[in-house]
């Protein structure tokens, strides 16, 4: 007994040693020779600039288990793991992988990923890796197909090829013998061709996490069997599947994560979503989801992150939260729900969800009043985001709660008329919306003790009044105040130099500007983005503008501002947008304003500036798209340098004093010529909100807002004037040209011939010069025109027939002596009296109201489609008239929260 137990002992102990033995060996175990080799020619292959793989060297006596990146078994001493993973910023490889690599007969674990493999294959061999378990290629830059010897694989679980977006496949079929596969990460790679993809997917029982973003997918079909029960992680967002959610996805029991953003699916979510129990984050993100909010998401008790935004989910959306069985309100901490049609009232029962720290109902018609009961257990709530939600808020003065708040961005609720009392109880916010809220007060005292970390204040469009003296507690290097559309007097109010935008117009501000601009910060001024416009400021723009070269969009119109322009205007180098219309100012324009090179807008229109029309204008500032000189007293005739101007759309000289005749180089305004408008839109593009640059022309006799799609919008004004010679033939090439007006000048010659090609135009106005001739038949050929005017002149002739032309009324046509035939009443030697209309008024001059009269019309008729078409970025301008102004801006809120809250997922 004693022996045979003395033997086992030894045994055990020789074994034990023997195992501690090896496991020691290995840890100085030499790599075999032929992997050491191997490792050598793979290096060889490799463009290594950084030489990250100094350790790899053949004079390097050390194991090469301890070379960089490689990994050896603990056991048998084979090297199992090649972690060469790259870093744009610190070290990366390229070159080729060569066959040295299928040495490794052991490798298990292979990372690439992160170096730049320039476009090349993936070479085939990989595939025979037969024991590899994991690779790793993200973005490493490979291209091409993916080898389908990958097949081959069996062994591996994880497979990432995300972010090579040159790769891409001619089917997924190899995918399918992955059976042991976990994990795929394909985001990025092309499998437009893989209409097999869902089949594939489907004879893979344990993946776990799949992510097949941004891979053009257009098909996602149905399934009877669902194989791939074991997922945990769906990333389907930014393929384009536009069908409804396929019925299989709800029986994916193990989700936690589902993730089906950016793809215009359709149809409702089914309330078979609350079976899913184990979901933990729901994204389906624009989409166009519509219905309402299934119930049974409030049996999603593990759900902490919903974001159901920009879909068209409607009605009692607000249903499930209601549910007092629902055991999501103990485990949801974001709720993103904006921009949705939800209408109804929000539910008591949201002030449930007690772990709530994120909240965004922006943009829905939600009705109703909110109470302090809504809040009740909202403690950890930090972001509230619920502007354009036209609710009221109806809490006692002393409320307190329960929450500090980070954004409070209540835009568009009803508060007013005081200024929110509670906002004293709130001490870390540091985004601040209460734009038109009703607010008519004047702000309280406490307000200028408020937070500190502060980067975002916007309480435009409300009725507050008092002054404002500035804020001098914001910290931020980059904020924004919008304190537009109030009632602000006294006064400039002063910022710090941190703040990036100020909009202090249409308010009553008053008297000089010169202490704004002048007194210097001890920091470098950041602003870019200033609008006084619409105050009462007055004196001259003192010369100061070298403390703000930050500026790209300037707007000081529509004060009684005076005096010369400034000469350190010119050190404005990356002024884009510079307002000063319908001020007081006078002189030449300083040729500093050369500098001002990155300049696309200049509007400088009613003010009594005076002398030529610099030649600069052309030749320094090549961008300029739109220019307006109206209403000033520039005279001399117009350079010919302007023609340089080939981006130019909207040219308005109208009412001044130039002479001399067109220039014949007018046909070089390229974007006039095209009919072809890029569908973006003039705009700084602020990190806080886009301002869209606004254009006011005289077109078809009113005057017009444009906006958003200023880039569709073609002008030409030259009237009132006192320009002479003939309209140049040449003229008529600027097909893209929407509006053109020519009236109020000594033009002679006739109408080009070619004026039909023009074939845009909406707005054509030559009256009031001495124009002779026939009208050209072909004007009969412009469909779009809906406002001809050709009075005083001394027209002759037959006016053209087509139903174009005799939409319009005698006015169009009054004052030249020689016309004759329909809209006139005037026949025409030799016309059969019958064919002259008689209807509605003999005496000419009768029917001018009602000329303008039904321009307004169809033109009202333009704006609403031009506004819908416009939005979509189709065609069509999105004209409109100053009292609609209003709702555009704050349609122009939505767009813009659009494209920031898109990028943006928190
Ligand atoms: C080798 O053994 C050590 C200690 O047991 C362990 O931490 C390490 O992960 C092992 N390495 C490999 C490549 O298996
Ligand atoms: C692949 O490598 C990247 C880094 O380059 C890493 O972020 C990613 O998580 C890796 N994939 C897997 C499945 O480990
Ligand atoms: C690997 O896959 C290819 C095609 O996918 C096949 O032709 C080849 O025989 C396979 N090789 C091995 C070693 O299995
Ligand atoms: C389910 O997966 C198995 C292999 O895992 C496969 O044989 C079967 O065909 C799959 N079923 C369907 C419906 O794809
Ligand atoms: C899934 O949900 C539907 C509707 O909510 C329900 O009728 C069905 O019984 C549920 N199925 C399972 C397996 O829970
Ligand atoms: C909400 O919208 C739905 C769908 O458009 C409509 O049927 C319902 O009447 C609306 N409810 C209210 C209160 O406006
Ligand atoms: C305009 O630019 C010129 C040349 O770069 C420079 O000398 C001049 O000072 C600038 N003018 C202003 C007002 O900045
Ligand atoms: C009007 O347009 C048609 C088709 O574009 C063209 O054939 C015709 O010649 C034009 N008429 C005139 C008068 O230019």
């Amino acid at each position: 007994m004693g022996r045979s137990s003395e033997a086992v002992f030894l045994l055990f102990s020789l074994l034990f040693m023997a195992a501690i033995n090896r496991s020691f060996s290995t840890a100085d175990l030499v790599c075999s020779t032929t992997e050491r080799k191997a490792l050598l020619n793979l290096k060889k292959g490799f463009k290594d600039p950084s030489n990250w793989l100094s350790s790899w060297d053949s004079n390097n006596r050390e194991d090469c288990c301890r070379w960089k990146g490689v990994g050896c078994d603990n056991r048998t001493g084979h090297v199992v793991q090649l972690k060469l993973r790259g870093s744009i910023l610190i070290r990366s490889l390229s070159g080729e992988i060569n066959h040295h690599l299928l040495e490794l007969k052991h490798l298990r674990y292979l990372d690439l990923s992160g170096n730049e493999f320039e476009g090349n294959q993936i070479p085939d061999f990989l595939g025979s890796l037969q024991k590899l378990r994991y690779l790793n290629l993200s973005n490493s830059g490979f291209g091409g197909v993916i080898p389908p010897q990958f097949g081959n694989l069996s062994s591996l679980r994880y497979l990432d090829l995300r972010f090579c977006n040159a790769l891409n496949v001619d089917n997924l079929h190899w995918v399918s013998r992955l059976s042991s596969l976990r994990y795929l990460d394909m985001n990025s790679v092309d499998l437009r061709l893989a209409h097999d993809w869902l089949q594939v997917i489907n004879m893979l029982p344990h993946l776990s996490q799949l992510y097949l973003s941004s891979c053009q997918l257009s098909n996602i079909p149905p399934l009877s069997i669902v194989n791939f029960t074991s997922l945990v992680v769906l990333d389907l967002s930014w393929n384009k599947f536009g069908s409804t959610i396929p019925d299989w996805l709800y029986d994916l029991t193990s989700l936690e994560h589902l993730i089906l953003d950016f793809n215009k699916f359709q149809g409702t979510l089914s309330p078979r979503i609350g079976n899913l129990t184990s979901l933990t984050e729901v994204s389906i993100y624009d989409n166009s989801l519509n219905g309402s909010i299934p119930s049974t998401v409030a049996n999603l008790c593990n759900l902490r992150t919903l974001i159901l935004s920009l879909n068209r989910f409607s009605g009692e959306i607000f249903r499930f939260l209601g549910n007092s069985s629902g055991c999501m309100s103990n485990s949801l901490e974001s709720l993103r729900l904006e921009w949705n049609q939800l209408n109804e009232t929000i539910p008591k029962s949201i002030g449930n969800l007690s772990r709530l720290e994120l909240l965004d109902i922006s943009g829905n018609p939600l009705q109703g009043i909110v109470s302090e009961n809504h809040f009740a257990r909202l403690i950890r709530l930090k972001i509230l985001k619920a502007s354009s939600v036209p609710l009221s808020l109806n809490v006692s003065t002393s409320w307190v709660p329960p929450f500090q708040l980070f954004n409070i961005e209540v835009g568009s609720w009803k508060l007013g008329p005081q200024f929110p009392a509670w906002l004293q109880t709130q001490k870390d916010f540091s985004r601040l919306n209460l734009s038109n809220t009703g607010i008519s007060d004047t702000i309280p005292n406490w307000f200028w003790k408020l937070s500190s970390q502060i980067f975002f204040v916007d309480l435009s469009h409300n009725q507050i009044h008092g002054s404002f003296p500035g804020l001098s507690r914001i910290q931020a290097d980059s904020a924004a105040i919008y304190l537009g559309h109030n009632r602000f007097t006294g006064l400039l109010p002063r910022f710090t130099s941190g703040v990036v935008e100020l909009d202090l117009s249409n308010n009553l501000f008053s008297g000089s500007i010169t202490h704004f601009l002048c007194d210097q910060f001890s920091e470098p001024n950041l602003l870019e983005y200033l609008d006084l416009s619409n105050n009462l400021l007055s004196g001259e723009i003192p010369d100061c503008w070298m403390n703000w070269q930050s500026l790209n969009v300037l707007n000081l119109g529509y004060n009684n501002l005076s005096g010369n322009l400034p000469k350190s205007l010119g050190s404005l180098t990356e002024l884009q947008s510079l307002h000063l219309r319908n001020n007081g100012l006078i002189g030449e324009l300083p040729s500093s304003l050369q500098n001002c090179t990155e300049l696309l807008f200049i509007n400088i229109g009613q003010n009594e500036f005076f002398g030529r029309i610099p030649v600069w204008i052309g030749q320094s500032l090549p961008k300029l798209m739109v220019l307006s000189l109206r209403s000033n007293k520039f005279n001399g005739s117009i350079p010919l340098e302007i023609c340089h101007l080939s981006g130019l759309q909207i040219m308005d000289l109208s009412h001044n004093k130039l002479s001399g005749s067109i220039p014949q180089c007018f046909n070089n305004f390229s974007a006039m010529a095209s009919d072809q408008k890029s569908s973006g839109y003039i705009g700084y593009v602020s990190s806080f909100l886009d301002f869209i640059e606004t254009a006011s022309l005289v077109m078809k006799g009113m005057e017009l807002y444009y906006s958003k799609t200023l880039t569709l919008v073609t002008s030409m004004d030259l009237s009132d004037n006192s320009l002479s010679g003939v309209i140049p033939e040449d003229l008529t090439r600027l097909l893209g040209l929407r509006s053109l007006n020519l009236s109020l000048n000594h033009l002679v010659g006739r109408i080009p011939q070619k004026i039909g090609e023009m074939e845009f135009l909406e707005s054509l106005d030559f009256s009031s010069n001495q124009l002779s001739g026939v009208i050209p038949q072909s004007l009969s050929n412009l469909t779009f025109l809906s406002h001809l005017n050709l009075s005083n002149n001394n027209l002759s002739g037959r006016i053209p027939s087509g139903t174009q032309i005799q939409g319009f009324t005698a006015s169009s046509f009054l004052g030249n002596k020689g016309l004759c035939g329909s809209p006139l009443t005037k026949g025409c030697t030799g016309d059969d009296m019958s064919q002259i209309p008689t209807g509605g008024g003999g005496a000419e001059g009768d029917k001018d109201d009602n000329g303008v009269g039904v321009a307004a019309d169809t033109f009202f008729i333009a704006m609403v489609l031009g506004f819908v078409m416009g939005f979509w970025g189709v065609f069509g301008p999105i004209l409109f008239i100053k009292s609609l102004r209003f709702t555009f801006f704050r349609f122009l809120d939505r767009v813009k929260q659009n494209i920031h809250g898109g990028m943006i997922r928190c």
